[in-house]
């Protein structure tokens, strides 16, 4: 979808559907129409909608309104709602073209927010149904404001479709994204943004002693990658920053096998990976200045004979050794050589994403990521990046108590912290630290928000693609540091 601005009065806009936000008590811009509309149909209380069919009195035939609510609960997510909404209504009204309008505000951030909402709530994966016909996408929208908002509109759009992009890729289930699939989905991207990229198979990972990624590995009959996306990688005047990603096409949990209930959901289990795809995509259309790797390793996690078993020891990339006690804490597993490989860069910061540990999704639900860093800065400035974006997160305690529960009883560390569970995602990112040497640090556990249950304002059911516009905005504000 083409979003563009456009300095017209919404009075004069010609295509079928004008749309407008306003708070609850705020006037029309049209007051020939205000007394048209009853106030018990429409207040303007926050999520209420109304539709109204011009009859000739201006160009454009459906005046779409949707309500923001009392000004004193306003904030931004508001505006991407809107957004949303309102091209959802011109997607059911196979509509090609829709204006926006927001008489009471008109800034940059304004726009951004509104282009963000339009582009995300107008993706929707499609491809795998065979019917094609109730397919409808907008093909533009226009923001109608006197103030030129054009940055801003390519900026987002730029955010909006880097977060699409790893939506749809992250909907391809376990027998299309295979770990091979995601390696070529990396070359495609480094092709077409001139990104440097490593592609580590089998053979190089055995060669590096990767030993928990070849234990994870073990049960599947498809061999694992290890992938590193480099942007800007010889401007080494530029600060280097890491993002690393859990790439498990699918977890059935090993012979710690999970229920059969809802276990398709692993199929998602890759969001990781497939996130830093985007956040690599993003930052280079953006063109920050700061240097980038992207790393992710993938790999399925499957029983088999061939599979690893509780109680099996291994010895990781820098040379911990890890007791196995369960097989379906995989993804600390894959992170350990993954972390461990990066650092050796010595970034200025590690950023990790991964579907860890269901144990998150208790502690804070799907509204907000659980964030885990050893520095208070770079936490700070994922938590301001998460209010913008309204991918929100929390920071999580990681105190020395949680580190001594990994302790393992014949190994250095075990991979699981409690046998009941207890702190399950606290332990889980106290044992990533222990594979990130001496840089700074941020873990994001996703598992709550890798994909929406039932659609939301702007996102549809499906891979959610959350983490992109949260890690680059972080990425922004660092880099301007
Ligand atoms: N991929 C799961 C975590 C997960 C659970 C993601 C639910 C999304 C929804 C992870 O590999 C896992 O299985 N973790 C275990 C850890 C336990 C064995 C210590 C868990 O959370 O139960
Ligand atoms: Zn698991
Ligand atoms: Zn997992």
């Amino acid at each position: 979808m083409q979003v563009t601005w456009k300095k017209i009065d919404p009075k004069d806009y010609t295509d079928e559907i004008l749309a407008v936000a306003l708070l609850q008590g705020e006037k029309l811009p049209f007051p020939e129409i205000t007394k048209t509309i009853r106030k018990e149909s429409f207040e303007g209380k926050t999520d209420q909608t109304y539709t109204l069919d011009t009859l000739g009195k201006f160009p454009f035939k459906k005046l779409f309104l949707f309500g923001w609510g009392d000004k004193k609960d306003f904030h931004t997510d508001l505006i991407r709602r809107f957004a949303g909404v309102a091209i959802r209504y011109a997607v059911k009204l196979k509509s090609d073209r829709i204006g926006l309008v927001l008489p009471s505000m008109s800034s940059a951030n304004t726009a951004q927010s509104l282009t963000e909402g339009a582009v995300l709530a107008n993706y929707s994966c499609t491809k795998f149904k065979s019917k094609k016909e109730d397919v409808f996408e907008v093909k533009e929208a226009h923001i109608l404001t006197k103030e030129n908002v054009q940055d801003a509109v390519a900026h987002a759009a730029i955010l909006a479709n880097a977060q699409n992009y790893v939506r749809d890729i992250n909907e391809n289930p376990a027998n299309i994204a295979t770990p091979q699939m995601l390696a070529e989905e990396a070359k495609k991207l480094a092709r077409q943004n001139g990104l440097g990229i490593t592609i580590l198979e089998k053979s190089d990972l055995k060669k590096m002693k990767m030993n928990a990624i070849l234990a994870v590995n073990q049960g599947s009959d498809v061999p694992p990658v290890l992938v590193v996306l480099e942007y800007n990688k010889h401007k080494k005047n530029l600060p280097l920053y890491a993002v690393v990603g859990k790439g498990i096409t699918f977890d059935s949990g090993g012979i710690s096998l999970k229920p059969a209930k809802g276990m398709q959901e692993m199929k998602y289990d890759k969001t990781g990976a497939v996130t830093v795809l985007g956040i690599a995509k993003a930052v280079s259309e953006l063109q920050l200045p700061i240097r980038l790797i992207a790393a992710f390793a993938a790999t399925e996690n499957l029983p088999s004979g061939s599979a690893q078993k509780p109680g099996d020891i291994i010895t990781a990339y820098n040379g911990k050794t890890i007791e196995v006690l369960n097989t379906d804490a995989e993804g600390r597993l894959i992170l350990a050589d993954t972390l461990a490989y990066v650092a050796e860069q010595k970034p200025e910061a590690i950023i990790d994403l991964a579907t860890l540990t269901g144990a998150i999704i208790v502690s804070l639900g799907r509204h907000r990521i659980g964030c885990f860093s050893n520095d208070d800065k770079l936490a700070n400035v994922l938590f301001a990046a998460g209010e913008e974006t309204f991918e929100r997160v929390w920071r999580m305690p990681l105190d020395q108590e949680y580190i001594e529960m990994n302790k393992g009883a014949f190994a250095d560390i075990s991979n699981i912290g409690s046998e009941k569970g207890e702190a399950g995602s606290i332990t889980a990112a106290a044992f990533l630290r222990e594979f990130i040497g001496d840089c700074k640090w941020a873990h994001l556990d996703i598992a709550g928000v890798d994909h929406i249950a039932d659609s939301h304002g702007y996102l549809g059911k499906g891979a959610s693609g959350i983490g992109v516009r949260l890690v680059t905005n972080a990425l922004e504000k660092l880099a301007k540091k």
